[in-house]
């Protein structure tokens, strides 16, 4: 039984009649309103010059933080052996850390008039990081490449930041410092400590004693 309001014999077009205004108006291409490199001041009070120094140097940083996150959730997919539970979650923290630094440097390439970097292409073209196999790695090595992308970052945000700092780009040295470096110290700590060889069970002196 049709319902009480239905019309089956209308035509397609009848039924279209008069929805104009809320129909999705579809595949719209246009030439883009901002190219790429290029500063959209905005009354933050800074100097452009300034402004796109910034945006420079925070567009290379989100490359390499974004890269180091994927890095992470691969990381996170991938880890096998006795340690796989506890690296597992660890790993899949410090993705979401990551992720937070992510948007929090794109955020500010933008607010300073500058356009972020965003998608993959761009970000593999751009990144220092270098790229891993797709295959499988063992723990230790997945470690000893989270820590080389670390120090690669913490050593270009702290020259950042002095730059920023230099040129009275206070919010940007104070993203730089509060938070990227704050946050890859506290993780290289928490994933170094995964690689330094002590016994799980038997102490190394205990060993000895029994002559083993
Ligand atoms: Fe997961």
């Amino acid at each position: 039984m049709s319902p009480k309001h239905s019309k089956p014999d209308a035509t397609y077009s009848q039924l279209e009649a008069g929805t104009r205004l809320a129909t999705p108006i579809q595949h719209q291409h246009a030439a883009e309103i901002q190219p790429y490199g290029k500063i959209a001041k905005l009354p933050v009070g800074l100097d452009e010059r300034v402004c796109a120094a910034s945006a420079e140097n925070l567009n290379q940083l989100l490359a390499d933080t974004m890269t180091l996150r994927d890095l992470y959730k691969k990381h996170h997919w991938q880890i096998t052996g006795h340690t796989f539970y506890q690296l597992h979650l660890l790993f899949d923290k410090h993705y979401g850390e990551q992720n937070e630094l992510v948007d929090s440097i794109a955020e500010r390439i933008q607010l300073l008039g500058g356009i972020s970097i965003a998608m993959a292409a761009d970000v593999a073209e751009t990144t220092m990081i270098p790229r891993p196999p797709r295959g499988r790695e063992e723990a230790p090595v997945q470690i000893s490449r989270l820590l080389e992308a670390h120090e690669l970052i913490l050593k270009e945000a702290r020259t950042m930041a002095r730059q920023a700092s230099e040129a009275g780009d206070d919010g940007t040295n104070d993203l730089l410092v509060s938070n990227v470096i704050r946050t890859n110290e506290l993780q290289v700590w928490f994933v170094a400590e995964h690689l330094v060889d002590v016994p799980l069970v038997r102490a190394k002196a205990m060993g000895a004693a029994a002559g083993e």
